[in-house]
C-alpha cells in the first residue's frame, strides 16, 4: 500500500518497548513498520525508508550469536536512531566497545546533556530519563561525540552526524523519559526532515476505496465477535461494498448475559451490518461435556467455530472474500532472540480462519495498532459499548469456568459477570484497567449464612491493570469495591458461599486461568 509522507523502518531486536517506539512515531502522523532484526537487506530496501530506528533488546553485543544487521543497511544513507542495544550495535560496528556495566541501570536516571545538539533541542539540561540495561559503551567510537551521561554510564547519548547516526542508551518512547517526545520528534522533524502524511482520518476514506476496487463487484463474507476489531473491520467493509457484505455470528452460548442480544441490536441497528445469528449455544455444550482440560477446551471452541463458520459460508453462494479484523500485532514476525518460546495457550478468535475456505482476504486494519482502531472505529460512529469494552478471550466463559463447562455452572459465572462489570463500571474504572471479571473455581468451603452451614463453591474476581496484555498487574482494588462485589457476589447467586480476589501480576500467572 502506498503510504503519504515519510516512512521509518525500526528494526527489532526483541525489545519489550519496540511496538511503542512505533506507537510514538505514528502519534506524529508519521507512517513506520517494524521487521525483524534478520529481514534481508533487499526487503529493508524494498520498504525506502527515510530513516532506521534500531530497537533495544534482551541480548549482549558481545554474545556469540548476538542479533546483528548486516553492516550494508548502514550503507543506504538515511539517519540512525539506535534506543538501547541498538545503540550499542551501532557503537561494536564503529569499532568502539561494549562491556557488562558494574552498576545496571534499570528504572529511572537523571541524564545530564553535555553537548548541544539537534536531537536535545529544547531539553532540559537535566532530566530524568527510564533505563534497562546490563551492558554499557566503554570505548566510544572514533568520529562520534558523547553527547550526554548519567551517574552510571558515561555513554549515554551518542552521535556522528556526518554519518547520520544518532544513539541514546535510554528509553526516549517510554513515558516515564521526560523530554522523550521532544527527543523523538527532534529526531522525526529536526535531523530526518520527515513529512507527516499518516493521518487516521484519511484512513477510512483510503480504506474504503480499497476495498471497493478489490472487491470489485463480489462478495465477503466476515466472522463479527462482539469485539473492536472484527466490527471495526465489517463496518469499514459495509461503507464500501454494502449488501454484498454478508455477516455471521456465532452464538456459542459462551458469551456473557445477554450479549449475543444486545450485540446483535447494535449489528443491526446502529451499524445496519447484514448480519446472520447462528445460535450454536447445544452444540457447543455438548461437545464440552465432561472436558476438563484448558487446551482440549480451547481446541474443541476453535475447531467447532470453525466448522459452523464454514457450514454458514459454503450455503452462502458465490463469496470471494474473507474479511478479517487482523490488526498489526498480529502481523509482525515476532522476535525470538533466545530460542523458541513454548505454547502457553492455544488462542482462538474470529481473526484465525483457516485458509482451506480459499477465500481472498481483505484485512483493512492490518497497518493498524489496537488504539487507532478505536480511533477509527469512534470515526464511523461505532458505539462506545463496542469500541471500550475490555478484551473478551475468543472461548468465552469456558476458560473462566475451571472444570466442566455446564449450563448451571455457566449461569452462576454469567451472573457474577454482571455484577463485577457493574461494580467495575460504578467506580469509573472500567476504561482505566485491562479486564475484570469473575472465575467459577471448582472448590467448596464451609460457611455460614442465616446461622445455618452452607457448603458451595467459590468465585475468584480477577482484575488486572496492563497496556497490551503480554504482561499485567493486578488491579489494587480498593477494598469498598471489592467488598460490595463479594456481598452482591454471595446475596444474589445460590450456590457460592466465598469470594476471593487474584493478587497475582502476569508473569508468573496469566490473565485467564485456563
Ligand atoms: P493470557 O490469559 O494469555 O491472556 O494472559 C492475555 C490476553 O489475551 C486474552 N485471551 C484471548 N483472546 N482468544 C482471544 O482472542 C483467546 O483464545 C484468548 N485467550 C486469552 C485474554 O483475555 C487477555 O486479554
Amino acid at each position: 500500500m502506498e503510504k503519504a509522507g515519510s516512512k521509518i523502518l525500526i528494526i527489532d531486536f526483541g525489545s519489550q518497548y519496540t511496538q511503542l517506539i512505533a506507537r510514538k512515531i505514528r502519534e506524529s502522523n508519521i507512517y513506520c513498520e517494524i521487521y525483524p532484526f534478520n529481514s534481508p537487506v533487499e526487503k529493508i530496501k524494498a520498504f525506502g525508508p527515510d530513516a532506521i530506528i534500531l530497537s533495544g533488546g534482551p541480548a549482549s553485543v558481545y554474545d556469540k550469536d548476538a542479533p546483528l544487521i548486516p553492516a550494508e543497511i548502514f550503507k543506504l544513507n538515511v539517519p540512525f536512531l539506535g534506543i538501547c542495544y541498538g545503540m550499542q550495535i551501532m557503537a561494536s560496528l564503529a569499532k568502539g566497545a561494549v562491556k557488562p556495566a558494574n552498576n545496571r541501570e534499570y528504572g529511572h536516571s537523571k541524564l545530564k546533556i553535555i553537548k548541544e545538539t539537534m536531537l536535545f533541542k529544547g531539553c532540559e539540561k537535566s532530566s530524568l530519563v527510564w533505563m534497562s540495561h546490563g551492558d554499557i559503551i566503554v570505548k566510544n567510537p572514533p568520529g562520534f561525540a558523547i553527547t550526554a551521561e548519567t551517574e552510571n554510564c558515561a555513554v549515554a547519548a551518542f552521535e556522528n552526524p556526518e554519518k547520520k547516526m544518532y544513539g541514546l542508551q535510554f528509553h526516549p518512547e517510554v513515558v516515564h523519559t521526560a523530554c522523550g517526545r521532544k527527543i523523538l520528534d527532534n529526531f522525526l522533524f529536526g535531523i530526518v526532515k520527515a513529512k507527516g502524511g499518516w493521518k487516521l482520518e484519511d484512513f477510512i476514506s483510503r480504506k474504503t476505496d480499497e476495498i471497493k476496487s478489490m472487491a470489485d463487484g463480489k462478495k465477503a463474507i466476515c466472522a463479527l465477535s462482539g469485539g473492536v476489531d472484527s466490527t471495526v473491520a465489517a463496518v469499514l467493509a459495509n461503507k464500501a461494498i454494502k449488501e454484498r457484505l454478508k455477516c455471521i455470528f456465532v452464538d456459542n452460548g459462551l458469551l456473557r448475559e445477554s450479549e449475543a442480544k444486545s450485540v446483535m441490536k447494535y449489528y443491526k441497528e446502529n451499524l445496519n451490518l447484514n448480519v446472520k445469528l447462528v445460535n450454536a449455544s447445544g452444540l457447543f455444550l455438548k461437545e464440552l461435556k465432561g472436558v476438563v482440560k484448558p487446551e482440549n477446551k480451547r481446541k474443541i471452541i476453535g475447531k467447532l467455530f470453525i466448522k459452523i463458520f464454514e457450514r454458514e459460508a459454503k450455503n452462502l453462494k458465490g463469496v470471494n472474500f474473507l474479511v478479517q479484523g487482523t490488526l498489526y500485532p498480529d502481523v509482525i514476525e515476532s522476535v525470538r532472540v533466545f530460542g523458541a518460546s513454548s505454547i502457553i495457550k492455544s488462542h482462538h478468535n474470529v481473526g484465525g480462519l483457516p485458509k482451506k475456505l480459499n477465500l481472498k482476504l481483505i484485512e483493512p486494519l492490518r497497518d493498524l495498532f489496537k488504539d487507532e482502531v478505536r480511533i477509527i472505529g469512534k470515526n464511523l460512529g461505532i458505539p462506545k459499548e463496542i469500541i471500550d469494552r475490555q478484551p473478551f478471550p475468543g472461548p468465552g466463559l469456558a476458560i473462566r469456568i475451571i472444570g466442566e463447562v455446564n449450563k448451571r455452572r455457566l449461569d452462576i459465572l454469567k451472573k457474577a459477570d454482571s455484577i463485577v462489570t457493574e461494580e467495575i463500571k460504578n467506580a469509573g474504572l472500567y476504561d482505566k484497567i485491562w479486564q475484570s471479571f469473575p472465575v467459577l473455581v471448582p472448590v467448596k468451603t464451609v460457611g455460614v449464612m442465616g446461622d445455618k452451614r452452607s457448603y458451595e463453591s467459590v468465585i475468584a474476581v480477577r482484575a488486572v491493570t496492563s497496556s497490551d496484555g503480554m504482561t499485567a498487574d493486578f488491579a489494587k482494588l480498593d477494598y469498598d469495591i471489592l467488598r460490595v462485589c463479594s456481598a452482591r457476589i454471595i446475596s444474589e447467586i445460590k450456590g457460592i458461599n466465598r469470594v476471593v480476589y487474584d493478587i497475582t501480576s502476569k508473569p508468573p500467572s496469566t490473565i485467564e486461568w485456563e
